[in-house]
């Protein structure tokens, strides 16, 4: 049985009510990441409106395996995986970066198809992303009880330990946690145990490593969505903080450590130049060459993951896996 209530309008915890301080937030970060040597941008700022549809694009290129690959597994799985989240009765299912929830959508058919007792609480920093997916799931499942929070992920996950009381059930799908380097990942599990109660369960996706190629092919596709994806945060510091970034003087390049397991993608300046933020108020400069890391995507093997995890206070339950056995949702209890 669902809860009888559709959606609730969004809790925005992003402090956009005020926006001089989420825009003063930006500009800093972007004066320390183009300050240092060598210089960088964090991931994060890939999704305002624009990135968030690119990303969306990237998730259909041919090259780009990873949706696909998750995809695929919640189809097979998604049976086993909601008996296991729906055993101790109702619970909270928690979206972390949710996106546009395409394959945390299959669950929730599922959980509906199996009426199993749930809400749903999608999180992401973008708030477009979030107004978009409240508005659809309205439309396609009028019984389900939503809440999306428009949060950076630590704000979100303190919102829920304080506000949501029943067992918890936390997704991070999308390979979202290969974003962290390797010690940033362990700690950012680890925050989310420590905003958990025993016997909660985490759903982790993780891309596990493979052939270099197939990765490198992924993040450098052809047709070049990615190179608008990754440059469209020059445009983005452009819009937002007065900045003259010309577009045509950064590429994008991507490259693959077999070693470290770490794909890295960075902008790079083609020629000396110099670049005015009218929010700082400061020009920076970019010697010919010279390039800005802006991702990193780590893989691992499931040992490693599991170690991870095991390392962060959580158990491993099972781990659920593609055909080609590429890519991995982990299923964790917090103990
Ligand atoms: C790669 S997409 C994954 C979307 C979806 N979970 C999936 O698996 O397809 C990453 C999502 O995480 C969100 N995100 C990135 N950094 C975030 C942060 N620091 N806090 C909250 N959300 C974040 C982005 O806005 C984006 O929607």
């Amino acid at each position: 049985m669902l809860l009888q209530s559709t959606t609730n309008p969004l809790i925005d915890l992003s402090r956009k009510t005020n926006g001089t301080q989420d825009r003063a937030e930006f500009a800093k970060h972007v004066a320390d990441g183009l300050s240092q040597h060598p210089k960088k941008l964090s991931s994060r700022y890939f999704y305002d409106a624009k990135g968030s549809k690119l990303f969306q694009q990237i998730m259909d290129l041919p090259e780009y395996y990873l949706t696909r690959a998750e995809y695929s597994l919640m189809q097979r799985h998604r049976s086993a995986m909601v008996r296991a989240f729906a055993a101790g009765g109702f619970f909270h299912l928690v979206d972390l970066g949710a996106g546009d929830a395409l394959k945390t959508k299959l669950l929730l058919q599922e959980l509906e198809r199996q009426q199993k007792p749930f809400d749903y609480v999608p999180m992401d920093i973008s708030g477009s992303a979030m107004q978009e997916l409240s508005k659809d799931l309205q439309q396609a499942h009028p019984d389900l009880h939503v809440q999306a929070v428009v949060a950076e992920y630590i704000t979100g996950l303190q919102w829920l330990e304080q506000h949501l009381t029943e067992r918890k059930v936390v997704l991070f799908l999308g390979s979202n946690i290969g974003n962290f380097e390797r010690e940033e990942g362990l700690e950012f599990i680890s925050q989310i145990r420590r905003h958990l109660q025993p016997g909660d369960l985490f759903l982790l996706g993780v891309d596990l490593t493979k052939d270099p190629d197939i990765i490198l092919a992924a993040y450098n596709d052809a047709s070049g969505v990615t190179a608008a994806f990754n440059l469209n945060l020059l445009e983005r510091i452009n819009r937002e903080l007065g900045g003259n970034f010309d577009l045509d003087d950064f590429k994008h390049f991507a490259l693959y450590d077999p070693q470290l397991g770490v794909m890295k993608s960075f902008l790079v300046s083609q020629c000396e130049q110099e670049v005015y933020l009218e929010a700082n108020q400061a020009r920076y400069s970019f010697a010919a060459w010279e390039a800005i890391h802006t991702e990193s995507s780590h893989k691992y093997t499931l040992p490693q993951a599991t170690e991870m995890g095991r390392s962060a206070g959580f158990e491993l339950v099972t781990s659920y896996l593609d055909e080609k056995g590429g890519f991995a949702d982990m299923l964790f209890k917090a103990i």
